[in-house]
């Protein structure tokens, strides 16, 4: 902090973030309740999810497993089951991992500082600090993309925020400005503010407590912030994939645990050579996932006996469902897609 007048001048905009948040916070189910264990889940979910898309799997999740020893002793299918539809599933998998690592490696109990957070699978930075300061008061500010948005346009600060510095810079930067007393409120406020005032096309700088210091606001140049120098790189992927049906029977497998969709159900990749001619249907989709591209196309084959169907089947060791057997399996998006449309 460089004088007194500057530190006056932090004091007043973190009590009018505060005081925003109590008049206009968003009324969320997870904001009734410190137990570390819900709050967890609400931030792992809404890491790559909207509120209004999340609201529902919150509910869910929760009443299915209300606290972590439920979760734990679940089995990873029905864990995936929940996550149903959100993608991403990695998080759900995580989640079922750090509920292992809680009961068998920490005796049962919730970690419950900004740096022991971080030791749980799937919890990186932000997540402990969102947990740490809305549970346990730790005043430590919980720093994503629209975290850096909202401060880069208050201070009009260039600092590159794709850089792998924009982290300890803007923690250092933010740590003075977050609320001693209230560290939950301030950062869930900023997360509010983010996603209903700043935003990153057409801001409602009008409604803003922060409008009075925004220096990206004062110069006229809201949209020039945050400065982003590296494009992130897109991986572009081509996958084949094959729809076997027999009556109202198709063809599945599971995947492993390595590269994408880990655990998830897929339909056979591998069919035999003169397999091909049968191919009555294709489709082609693409898939954006963050950082790649899928190519997908799906290939229908109707296979018209039944001992042939077994016999690949068996060959490849191929899982035979019908309609509401896979519903009780949770497969990627676009799979889900085809499903629905050819099952
Ligand atoms: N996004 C991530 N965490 C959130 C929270 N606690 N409230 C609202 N939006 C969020």
């Amino acid at each position: 902090m460089k004088n007194n007048i500057e530190k006056a001048c932090f004091l007043k905009l973190t009590q009018r973030i505060v005081s925003w948040y109590d008049l206009y916070r968003r009324n969320l189910p997870w904001r009734e309740t410190q137990d570390p264990y819900k709050i967890w889940i609400s931030e792992i979910i809404l890491q790559q999810t909207r509120v209004d898309q999340g609201l529902s799997y919150y509910y869910n999740f929760i009443k299915r497993f209300p606290t972590v020893k439920e979760l734990y002793r679940a089995d990873n299918d029905e864990v995936l089951l929940y996550w149903k539809g959100l993608g991403y599933y990695s998080r759900a998998l995580n989640l079922h991992k750090a509920a292992y690592q809680i009961v068998e490696e920490f005796n049962g109990k919730f970690p419950k500082s900004f740096s022991a957070l971080q030791q749980m699978k799937g919890v990186g930075k932000y997540t402990a600090a969102a947990i740490a300061s809305i549970c346990f008061g730790e005043a430590v500010p919980a720093i994503d993309g629209n975290f850096y948005r909202v401060f880069s346009r208050i201070f009009a600060d260039e600092f590159d925020v794709s850089s792998t510095k924009a982290y300890p810079y803007f923690y250092q930067l933010i740590l003075p400005l977050v609320d001693k007393d209230r560290p939950g409120d301030f950062n869930q406020a900023i997360m509010d503010i983010g996603s209903q005032l700043c935003k990153p096309k057409n801001p409602d700088c009008e409604h803003c407590p922060a409008k009075q210091e925004c220096r990206a606001r004062n110069l006229n140049q809201v949209e020039m912030f945050p400065v982003k120098k590296k494009k992130q790189k897109v991986e572009i992927l081509n996958l084949q994939y094959y729809f076997i049906k027999y009556k109202n029977d198709f063809l599945i497998q599971q995947r492993d645990e390595n590269f994408i969709w880990k655990k998830l159900y897929e339909f056979p990749t591998l069919i035999p050579d003169d397999w091909k001619e049968y191919v009555s249907l294709e489709k082609k989709v693409q898939h954006k996932l963050t950082h790649r591209t899928l190519n997908i196309t799906f290939s229908r084959i109707d296979v018209q006996h039944e001992n042939i169907f077994e016999d690949l089947s068996s060959q490849y060791s191929y899982i035979k469902v019908n309609l509401i057997q896979a519903q009780r399996k949770t497969f990627p998006k676009p799979l889900e897609s085809i499903i629905q449309e050819w099952g």
